[in-house]
């Protein structure tokens, strides 16, 4: 078949990549679309099995450290374009070890941009994308937002990590003209989200009756994003971003930790139709996490006003519809929290 275009995708099989390659794969049958995914912990094919059997799209089990496997891999496909979400994604993990965040999310990204300068002779309609966090701006005080050109005060090894390699995409454009895009996002929340993240973690733990683990005084402050929007808004700086630009996307959508749990066992209890209070029993206050960032918010009126990008559904709504996909889909959540997950959580929060 002669494709349109060749997209690379990488981190696919991950929470957002997942979305990512389900909206790519269903709206452009012409594009040939490419999941590179290593499988860490966070990497389940099963949240790509409704796209699976479908023709235009493969996987490839690879690591982007393995230089010759991509050299390999674009010399096959030819790619027109690179969206490139594989990371190590979790601040904690990042705290604990910082080694394999600066490996995948600076090397890796290095590895990736080499080869697109290797095979990309031609520049005429390529693409690489970048998709990056909005931590890589620090963290804000009671008031402001973070807009594009907020300077960079990464405080995480993840968040420093993921600054490196914006850093460094930024350079190659600059340098070698490299058709480079950026986007950074607030956090994300929706189905296929690895339960050590706030929402699934405690949507797991309030089902199963387990505490819910709040650091600190669950007073830090997040913008919180369906993933199906953060999709939406990927598509639309792939296909019609200016290269060389950033963009921030974010949901308009603060809230404190504290008050986010509460409402989210409020919800529970009805849904599971529990005694409401029953599940805010079990929020137990923990050790903070080291340097914790206390807010983040986005300005997100760029890409509303050059691509007429705004989240389209309401937190609540998004979020019970989250929670709704949690309760239907046991053997998921079943099948990721068993084995090393059980380690993680006793060694982290015990
Ligand atoms: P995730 O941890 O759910 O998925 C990451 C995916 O990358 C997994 O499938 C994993 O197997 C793969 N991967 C990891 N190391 C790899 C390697 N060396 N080679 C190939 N594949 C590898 O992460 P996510 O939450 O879906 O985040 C995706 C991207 O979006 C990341 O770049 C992250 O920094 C960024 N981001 C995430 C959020 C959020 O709220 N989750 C917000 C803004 C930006
Ligand atoms: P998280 O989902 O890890 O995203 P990030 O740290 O990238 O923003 O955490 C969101 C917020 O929730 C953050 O302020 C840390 C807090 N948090 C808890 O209070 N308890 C938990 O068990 C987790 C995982 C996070």
């Amino acid at each position: 078949m002669n494709y349109l275009k060749k997209i690379l995708i990488t981190g696919g099989a991950g929470f957002i990549g997942s979305h990512v390659v389900r909206k790519m794969v269903s709206d452009y049958p012409s594009y040939l679309i490419v999941n590179l995914d290593k499988l860490t912990y966070a990497g389940n094919l099963n949240n790509l099995k409704d796209v699976e059997n479908k023709e235009n799209y493969i996987f490839s089990h690879l690591d982007i450290n393995n230089d010759e496997g991509l050299n390999q891999l674009f010399n096959h496909y030819q790619f027109d374009g690179v969206i490139h979400l594989a990371a190590e994604s979790h601040v904690d993990r990042s705290i604990s070890n910082p080694s394999e965040f600066v490996k995948t999310n600076i090397v890796g990204t290095l590895n990736l941009l080499n080869n697109c300068r290797n095979h990309w002779k031609n520049l005429k309609g390529k693409c690489f994308y970048h998709i990056s966090t909005d931590e890589v701006y620090g963290s804000l005080g009671d008031k402001g937002f973070f807009t594009e050109s907020t300077a960079y005060d990464p405080r995480s090894p993840y968040s420093a990590s993921k600054a490196g390699s914006d850093h460094l995409v930024r350079a190659y454009g600059h340098t070698y003209k490299l058709p480079i895009k950026i986007s950074n996002c607030s956090n994300n929340y929706g189905s296929y989200q690895f339960p050590e993240k706030l929402i699934p973690l405690m949507i797991n733990n309030i089902k199963n009756r387990n505490p819910l683990p709040v650091y600190g005084k669950g007073e830090n402050i997040r913008d919180w994003l369906w993933v199906v929007d953060h999709a939406l808004a990927i598509d639309l700086v792939f296909h019609h971003g200016e290269f060389g630009e950033t963009y921030n996307i974010g949901g308009h959508n603060e809230w404190k930790n504290i008050d986010l749990v509460n409402f989210l066992c409020d919800l529970m209890d009805k849904k599971l139709h529990r005694k409401i209070g029953e599940s805010r029993s079990l929020i137990n206050y923990v050790k903070d996490r080291a340097g914790h960032d206390l807010r983040y918010a986005i300005d997100a009126s760029k890409i509303q006003r050059e691509l007429g990008w705004t989240p389209s559904v309401s937190f609540e709504k998004g979020l019970e519809s989250t929670v709704d996909w949690y309760l239907n889909n046991e053997n998921w959540l079943n099948n990721v929290t068993s084995g090393s997950y059980q380690r993680y959580y006793s060694e982290h929060y015990d």
